[in-house]
Formats: C-alpha cells, sequence, structure tokens
C-alpha cells in the first residue's frame, strides 16, 4: 500500500505534483484569469464589503495560513491576519460579520481549530474551511469552504495537505483580487503561475538522489536554524516543523532579520543554516544574513532558483528550485526542504511514518 515507497511520508511527497493538480484541477478559468470557488460561496459584492480576512489552525496548517496573510494582503489588498487557532478561541478576538475566517485543517477534526470555528460562527462571522477529509467536522460544522482533494494522508508529518492548502490558498487570492484590483491579464498570468506549480514540485523531486546526499552532511546536528523572508519565512517554519517532528533535530525558524536581535548568539560550528533564497525580493538581505552566519563557522544549505550563480558562494550545499515568483516558489521550495528533513530523518534511523509522541490527529486541546 506503499506503493514501492518505504515510507508513507515518502509516497506522500511524491504524490505532490498529482495532489496539487487535483486540488486545482477545475477551479481555474484561464479565460478570465480568475479562480472558480463555488464552495467558499463568497460573490464579489460580499468581498467589496468584508473588513478582513483571519487565517486560523494549527501546526503545519497555520503555516499555510501565513502564505495566505500574505497573498490575501499581496494581490487582494484585503487586510489579512494568521491567527494559531487556540489563541483565537482564548483570547475574546474581536471579529464579526464583516470578517471572513478561513479555518485550515488536513483533518477536519482538530479540536482548537473546532473551538475556534465555533467561536468565530457564534461571534457571526463568514467563516469557511480549508479541509483535506470530506465529511469531517470542521467541514460540516463550517457548512462553505474548499475540499483539498489532495486524497488521504497518512504519514503523521503533514505534506502534501500543506502544499493543496496554499495552492488552495493562492486560488483565494486570486478570488479576491481579481474582485478588486487585479487585472485579466495580471490574472491570466497568475493562473499560469498556480498551473506551473506541479512540474516545478517533479523538477524538485527529480534531485531526491542528490538531496538524499546532502542529507548526509547534516546528521550529526543537534540543532539547526532555518531562515527566511516574506513568503519564504512560512517555508523556513515548516521545514523547521518537518524536521523536528521526524529527525527530532532541534530546529528553529526564524525570519532572518529577527536572527541578529538575539538568536546569533547560540551560533557555533555545530549548528547549521538553511536559508531560503530564490531568486526575488529580499534574497540579497538574506543573503547578508547568511554572510554573518558563516563568519561565525555555520554551516550552510541554501535552497537557490536554477541558474542564479549569484548564491554560489554563499552556501556549502545547495538545493535549486525553478525560477518562479515567490508565492508560487513556496510550494518547491518547501518540497525541497520535505526531502531533506526525510532523508536526514531516515539516515539517523528514525521511525519516520510514526514519530514519538505524534498522533495524525490532535482531538484534544
Ligand atoms: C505537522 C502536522 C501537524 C498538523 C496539526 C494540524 O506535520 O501534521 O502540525 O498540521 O496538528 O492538523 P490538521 O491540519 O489536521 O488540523
Amino acid at each position: 500500500e506503499k506503493g514501492g515507497y518505504a515510507h508513507y511520508m515518502l509516497k506522500e511527497i511524491f504524490e505532490q505534483p498529482d495532489s496539487i493538480w487535483n486540488t486545482i484541477r477545475g477551479r481555474m478559468d484561464s479565460d478570465r484569469g480568475n479562480s472558480v470557488l463555488s464552495g467558499l460561496n463568497v460573490q464579489p459584492r460580499d468581498l467589496a464589503e468584508l473588513h478582513r480576512v483571519l487565517l486560523i489552525g494549527c501546526g503545519t496548517s497555520l503555516n499555510a495560513g501565513l502564505v495566505g496573510e500574505y497573498a490575501i494582503e499581496d494581490f487582494a489588498g484585503i487586510p489579512a491576519e494568521v491567527e494559531q487557532a487556540a489563541e483565537f478561541r482564548y483570547r475574546n478576538p474581536i471579529v464579526g460579520s464583516k470578517d471572513l475566517v478561513l479555518a485550515i485543517s488536513q483533518s477536519g477534526e482538530t479540536a482548537d481549530t473546532l473551538a475556534a470555528v465555533r467561536e468565530a460562527v457564534d461571534k457571526g462571522a463568514l467563516v469557511a474551511g480549508l479541509v483535506n477529509v470530506v465529511g469531517s467536522t470542521i467541514a460540516r460544522e463550517t457548512g462553505r469552504g474548499i475540499y483539498l482533494h489532495a486524497g488521504p494522508e497518512i504519514s503523521v508529518a503533514s505534506t502534501k495537505a500543506f502544499t493543496s492548502q496554499v495552492s488552495c490558498l493562492l486560488m483565494i487570492a486570486l478570488k479576491f483580487a481579481r474582485a478588486a484590483r487585479m487585472s485579466r491579464e495580471r490574472g491570466v498570468r497568475f493562473v499560469k503561475e498556480i498551473e506551473a506549480i506541479p512540474d516545478q514540485v517533479r523538477e524538485v523531486l527529480k534531485q531526491n538522489d542528490h538531496i538524499a546526499e546532502i542529507a548526509e552532511n547534516y546528521i550529526k546536528a543537534e540543532s539547526a536554524f532555518y531562515i527566511g523572508r516574506g513568503y519564504m519565512y512560512p517555508v523556513a517554519l515548516e521545514g523547521a516543523l518537518k524536521i523536528k517532528e521526524i529527525s527530532y533535530i532541534h530546529a528553529e525558524a526564524f525570519h532572518a532579520a529577527e536572527l541578529k536581535h538575539g538568536s546569533i548568539a547560540l551560533l557555533t560550528e555545530e549548528l547549521p543554516i538553511i536559508a531560503l533564497v530564490p531568486d526575488g525580493p529580499g534574497k540579497d538581505k538574506t543573503l547578508s544574513n547568511v554572510a554573518e552566519c558563516r563568519a561565525r563557522g555555520s554551516k550552510v544549505l541554501l535552497v537557490a532558483t536554477e541558474g542564479d550563480d549569484e548564491v554560489n558562494d554563499y552556501g556549502d550545499d545547495i538545493i535549486r528550485i525553478p525560477a518562479a515568483p515567490l508565492h508560487a516558489a513556496v510550494i518547491p521550495a518547501t518540497v525541497a526542504l520535505q526531502l531533506f528533513a526525510y532523508h536526514v530523518a531516515r539516515l539517523r534511523g528514525c521511525p519516520i511514518d510514526q514519530p514519538r509522541n505524534l498522533a495524525k490527529s490532535v482531538t484534544v486541546e
């Protein structure tokens, strides 16, 4: 049932060109440069009234939410905020009928996310689910939303759910942007940018052997830092979460600019840096941060754009992703880090599909 793969996690990583396609298939209108998200049941007229989008979730789903926050603000110009679901529930949030709450959950059963959904419903917000499991509690209680169609995710460490969540959030950003100031022409390009993602993921998967070799250089680390800016900051968070879960290496993600405000004190030759520097806004700044780390002896793994030789002198190892605008590059960059975490864990002899202390769905608070 693992289809010839050693672990469900690896199988699900490799399924992503298809699972992402299943998420976007039939939901893109290339003529109108728009997405078709009927289950969301939000009309352009409603969007004009919208004050804010709140994205809630836990763990990997929370990291996906951060990408959604950036994309919705970036393209649609609607204020967006991401919030840990438990925090949302317990801090008596200011939320009402002009707010759209997007509840993001693979399982649709996460207790904290469900409780936040109920709170948002009670406050009169528009609440929609981004859920993978059909008929799950969150899907039912939100009543509107988008199913991910990523297929069953068995591995405890979430992979294909994240890339489908991000794909959905990009489609939502497109729809909201088109109801505002985004032109049809830009919309048509945006559709192409999303549709290019499955092939970009394929390019990353082709480097599986290369990534497995690189991983050998990092298996002795006790701790690792992941850094990125803008759209690459959520990727850093997700990369660090993956390696913690399955390889038991302590990892932290930082916004690249934040490192120098304290945590840089922890850098030693034993602590590697994984830096997200695909070509685009923020790359040069992150590279300067990388240089600061290297000056302290840290080993550096870069995730960079194919053919971008400017980065060569900054890293000991480099994983390449195809050229793409950063909102789309989130997905191939994350896949690179999923494979990296997988191989580090495998080489360390970890029980990848059943990491200690973890369960697939967290139905307690
Ligand atoms: C990480 C992981 C968890 C889940 C989190 C939310 O790999 O699997 O962090 O993402 O427990 O679960 P869902 O998305 O089912 O609400």
